[in-house]
């Protein structure tokens, strides 16, 4: 999987070593990040399991000129209850988080060969790879933390860790979530499947050198990035948004989609989806689908099943339904070229579990977003949404269960009625900030690396 020597220039540049976690919405920044860090004279090792590696390397090979070379790293055999060679964490039941932890863990005398092999001037490391800054101090190598999920979710759960429960919560839109969160969780402040340890996230952020570096902007997550200094003791640095960029390869390769899409009106058609580590239940599919046929508006729906419940999309969704959505709706079975589709001038809304990449997208596109979290941090991600105005979420009952006529009614809010126009109009505002900025967050961050990478070799 290792790709690429180095030539002199690339000996000359500033090396930094990443390491992302293993999941979708965790790989897509690091690599985002390292594609840009690239270009800017530093040459990259991305470091992560072979398997991973070789769904990195498609996702580069087009793009040869950039400076990225792929580290494996080998994790020793685990526990007989992960899924063959680790391959990312969807789908793995939360449970089996730690056990994937512990596995990096025991595979860090392995990563402190790469560092003395490799020499970086830099670590940029994912808070679920913990171990990773206390190795990289013992070579005096400065290690910056990568927070790839949003920076209110952060200030929430940092509020929930450090201060007393009965201090006011700054951010009042998020208050209805705390007692949620107690409740379920009253002895730690996130349900992260680390079965009771502190949550790693935030113990990780006390090791990062100097800063952390966040995948949100300044317009969408303003007064969360002012609050994390008060109660982390870092300088934040956002960086976003790092999003998913395609290139002409996947285009082709999910053309029929994109062809689909193409034969319908410009802003017609809502794309549905829920991440990849999430999986809708028999309920929800059907109040899902039948909200989506009540709003009359066109969609791309993805639906994913657990491994274990695998079965033929046409048997999960109600009877006829296909039938009578005709021309008007496309079903895919398990992965659509999201990033490719929320671009496409005929799609006007996301119906989305916000995950933090899908609401990144989503906003540089300019989609107003059809908020229905799930779990994790989606719930305060949609709060957040709503709150800046981009999108509007489907509340659920008081037992969690989804309505069809509400679906229904926000879809047709958000996308075409007169009550929506705020909405659809906050979007493109923010999707014209992120174009206006462009690469100004990157340039920031080369400054402040090159100011810490000589630091580290001075001490
Ligand atoms: C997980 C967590 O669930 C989420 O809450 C957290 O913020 C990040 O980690 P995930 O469920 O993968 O995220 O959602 P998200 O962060 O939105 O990332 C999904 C990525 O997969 C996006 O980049 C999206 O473009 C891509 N994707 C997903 C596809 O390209 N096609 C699909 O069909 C589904």
């Amino acid at each position: 999987t290792e790709r690429g020597g180095m030539d002199s220039k690339q000996s000359n540049a500033t090396k930094v070593l990443m390491l992302p976690w293993l999941a979708q919405g965790h790989i897509t920044p690091f690599l985002e990040l390292a594609k840009k860090l690239s270009t800017k004279d530093f040459h990259i090792y991305l470091c992560s399991t072979p398997i991973i590696l070789t769904s990195i390397q498609n996702r580069i090979t087009k793009t040869q000129s950039l400076s990225i070379q792929l580290v494996p790293l080998h994790l020793p055999p685990t526990s007989p209850e992960l899924p063959p060679h680790h391959h990312t964490t969807n789908g793995l039941p939360p449970h089996l988080l730690p056990t994937l932890m512990n596995a990096f863990d025991s595979a860090s005398p392995d990563f402190s060969k790469l560092l003395q092999t490799l020499r970086p001037d830099l670590v940029i490391y994912d808070f679920l790879q913990p171990w990773a800054p206390t190795i990289a101090s013992e070579y005096n190598i400065p290690a910056v933390e990568f927070i790839t999920t949003g920076a209110a979710v952060v200030s929430f759960f940092s509020f929930l860790a450090f201060k007393k429960p009965d201090v006011e919560l700054p951010f009042p839109e998020l208050q209805p979530l705390l007692g949620s969160f107690r409740n379920a969780q009253p002895n730690r402040p996130v349900d992260d499947g680390t079965d009771g340890k502190p949550t790693p996230m935030l113990e990780c952020m006390k090791k990062s050198s100097k800063m952390i570096l966040f995948n949100t902007f300044r317009e969408l997550e303003g007064k969360y990035l002012d609050y994390l200094p008060i109660s982390i003791e870092k300088k934040i640095v956002p960086i976003g948004p790092l999003v998913h960029e395609t290139d002409h390869h996947e285009e082709n390769k999910d053309s029929a989609i994109m062809q689909w899409l193409g034969t319908k009106d410009e802003l017609s058609t809502v794309f549905v989806s829920f991440g990849s580590e999430s999986f809708l239940s028999k309920e929800e599919r059907e109040e899902i689908a039948n909200g989506l046929e009540l709003s009359g508006v066109n969609f791309i729906w993805v639906v994913r099943f657990p491994v274990e419940e695998r079965t033929e999309v046409e048997e999960a969704l109600p009877v006829g339904f296909l039938e009578r959505i005709g021309q008007r709706g496309l079903v895919i079975d398990g992965w659509a070229p999201q990033a490719q589709i929320l671009a496409h001038s005929s799609t006007c809304g996301f119906v989305s579990h916000c995950g933090w990449n899908s609401v990144l997208e989503s906003l540089k596109f300019g989609v107003p977003i059809i908020a229905m979290p799930m779990k994790h941090d989606q719930p305060i991600s949609g709060k957040v949404v709503e709150d800046v105005g981009v999108g509007v979420e489907v509340k659920r009952d008081e037992n969690r269960k989804l309505n069809r006529e509400n679906i229904a009614q926000v879809i047709r809010k958000v996308v075409k009625d007169e009550s929506g126009v705020q909405v659809r109009t906050k979007a493109r505002e923010l999707s014209e900030i992120i174009r206006i900025k462009g690469e100004k967050a990157i340039d920031g961050v080369v400054q402040e690396f090159m100011q810490l990478c000589n630091r580290g070799k001075t001490i």
